[in-house]
């Protein structure tokens, strides 16, 4: 494995199994009444959170936590930062603190792989922009080999705002890697122009291609990198692009639905369907403190 994770792409096939099947061995710690390993004790691992952020800034603190590391959070509001400190001099600053991991969440795509170039120690990009999220990635894969096994020949459909998503990215990407054969719906406005080059493949209608998903995960709209209209009402995106009951009704049995959070009810996706049995939110939560335990681990444990 490399020393940082910043793509998905980073990851060749035996990486992410290694990483997954890590997972699965660290999960079984979680399940235990006392939940720590000594593994990283006397490493330090640096939260840098550029963007707001609950489940995945938390994650990787209990991440680094159930392996004994010393955690520092930082989150750029009240911070020098906020005093117009560089990522340059704030990095500087993280390196004579002694990290050996910073995990990195920027507004700007490309921030973490500048941030490696200037620290010592592991960069895990943690959401950088509209780019790539490789974390999320390997907990929905995680989340979907637990659910349905092998991932290898597994449809998966991901529906919804692809143009500001770093998660689709991350996930295409992974998900080639696995051997999943992935297709995108999405608005045209919604998907970005390079989409053509990305593995995968990319349809306009979700009715048609609900019937031969095994996965379908659906993606927050995300007003907050919206500036313009990428589509005339909410009304109608969620008629078209939203995820209800009757479109669910067009699923296989075993079936299911995904979502990173945080989710806008009754816009992306139904309130119903985001709480039914088909449905694995809560467990992808879960399921990523495992994942970046594993991450943390094989990055910083030394041996592997
Ligand atoms: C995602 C993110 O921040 O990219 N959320 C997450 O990490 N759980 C997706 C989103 O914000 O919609």
């Amino acid at each position: 494995m490399k020393r940082h994770l910043i793509s998905a792409a980073d990851l060749s096939r035996d990486d992410a199994l290694l990483i997954l099947d890590t997972a699965d061995e660290l999960a079984r710690i979680s399940d235990r009444s006392i939940k720590k390993l000594p593994t990283l004790r006397g490493r330090t691992v640096v939260n840098l959170f550029f963007e707001d952020s609950t489940r995945t800034r938390i994650s990787f603190e209990a991440a680094a936590k159930r392996l004994s590391a010393d955690v520092i959070n930082f989150s750029a509001k009240g911070s020098s930062v906020s005093k117009g400190e560089s990522l340059k001099d704030t990095a500087l600053t993280l390196e004579a603190m002694g990290a050996d991991a910073v995990v990195i969440r920027h507004g700007a795509s490309g921030a973490p792989h500048r941030l490696a170039g200037w620290v010592r120690g592991s960069v895990v990009n943690a959401g950088d922009g509209t780019h790539e999220h490789p974390t999320q990635a390997l907990l929905d894969a995680y989340t979907m080999r637990r659910r349905l096994g092998s991932l290898e020949g597994r449809r998966v459909t991901v529906v919804g705002d692809v143009l500001h998503s770093r998660v689709a990215r991350s996930n295409v990407l992974l998900l080639a890697t696995l051997g999943a054969e992935v297709t995108l719906v999405a608005p045209p406005t919604l998907l970005p122009v390079s989409v053509g080059s990305w593995p995968c493949e990319v349809s306009y209608d979700l009715d048609s291609v609900l019937p031969k998903s095994d996965v379908v995960m659906m993606l927050r709209v995300q007003r907050e990198r919206m500036n313009a209209a990428f589509f005339p009402t909410e009304r109608e995106y969620s008629r078209r692009y939203g995820l209800d009951r009757d479109r669910v009704a067009r699923l296989h049995d075993e079936a299911i639905v995904m979502h990173p959070g945080p989710m806008n009810r009754g816009m992306e996706i139904a309130a119903e369907v985001a709480d039914s049995a088909r449905s694995t939110i809560v467990e992808q939560v879960a399921n990523g403190v495992t994942t970046r335990m594993a991450v943390l681990y094989l990055l910083l444990g030394g041996d592997i």
